[in-house]
């Protein structure tokens, strides 16, 4: 980056654990992610992310949202923060609060998600216990701009990997995660180069490498 060239300003929105805020905060510290972590926000006092934020001396607020009336006043708090900080991009990164329309508003095709399933299948809670229940021998991960869906939004990137016969929602859950923490950092980064094109639901990388021309099989068709 040119010095004259102003970094991205971003604001995590954390609710738990946070390793994939923890993955943002490594790409940043080892310069592939060139954005400035301005503030983490988690509506749980317990959230082992802000551990991970004060660690890495970024500002972390809590925000409880049993404090609040209703979830337009929550949210109405938290725009207020992300605003302080004059955060340009809001990354949600586990965090379990379903946002309501002023949100969308505040910082329209400014929201990501990551989400632990293929999307559109599996939307909502449980992605990767519903996934091996139902049998599907892929299942991966999505990283998606936020509208007013659950889960909906114009996709990004998604990575995908296979399920197996013996694959628990654990084993499942940590196949995936380890993809969400390679996604979620390029998806953030293509961001912050300007290299994002969304035309209705489709979103467009520019300049990115028609690479992905294989098929992949589970279970695998082995000289067939
Ligand atoms: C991830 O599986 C993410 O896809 C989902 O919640 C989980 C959060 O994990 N939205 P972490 O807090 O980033 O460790």
């Amino acid at each position: 980056m040119n010095s004259m060239e102003k970094r991205l300003n971003i604001g995590v929105l954390v609710s738990g654990s946070g390793s994939n805020l923890q993955s943002i905060i490594d790409h940043r510290e080892s310069g592939l992610l060139d954005v400035n972590i301005r503030v983490v926000i988690s509506n749980n006092p317990d959230a082992y992310a802000l551990e991970r934020s004060k660690k890495h001396e970024i500002p972390s607020v809590v925000i409880r949202h049993s404090d609040f009336r209703d979830r337009e006043d929550f949210d109405r708090k938290v725009i207020e923060v992300l605003k302080d900080y004059a955060v340009e991009l809001v990354v949600l990164s586990g965090f379990m609060r379903v946002i309501t329309p002023a949100f969308l508003h505040a910082f329209p095709m400014k929201i990501m998600n990551i989400h632990p399933a293929l999307l559109p299948a599996f939307p909502g809670v449980h992605a990767q216990q519903r996934a091996v229940e139902y049998g599907v021998k892929f299942s991966g991960c999505t990283v998606h701009f936020v509208d007013e869906g659950v889960d909906t939004g114009p996709i990004i990137i998604q990575s995908v990997v296979p399920v197996y016969d013996d694959d628990t929602e654990e084993s499942l859950a940590a196949r995936i995660l380890k993809e969400e923490h390679r996604i979620y950092p390029r998806a953030i980064q293509f961001y912050a180069e300007g290299r994002i094109g969304v035309t209705g639901r489709k979103v467009r990388i520019r300049d990115s490498d028609r690479t992905c021309e294989s098929a992949l099989h589970n279970p695998p068709l082995a000289g067939f």
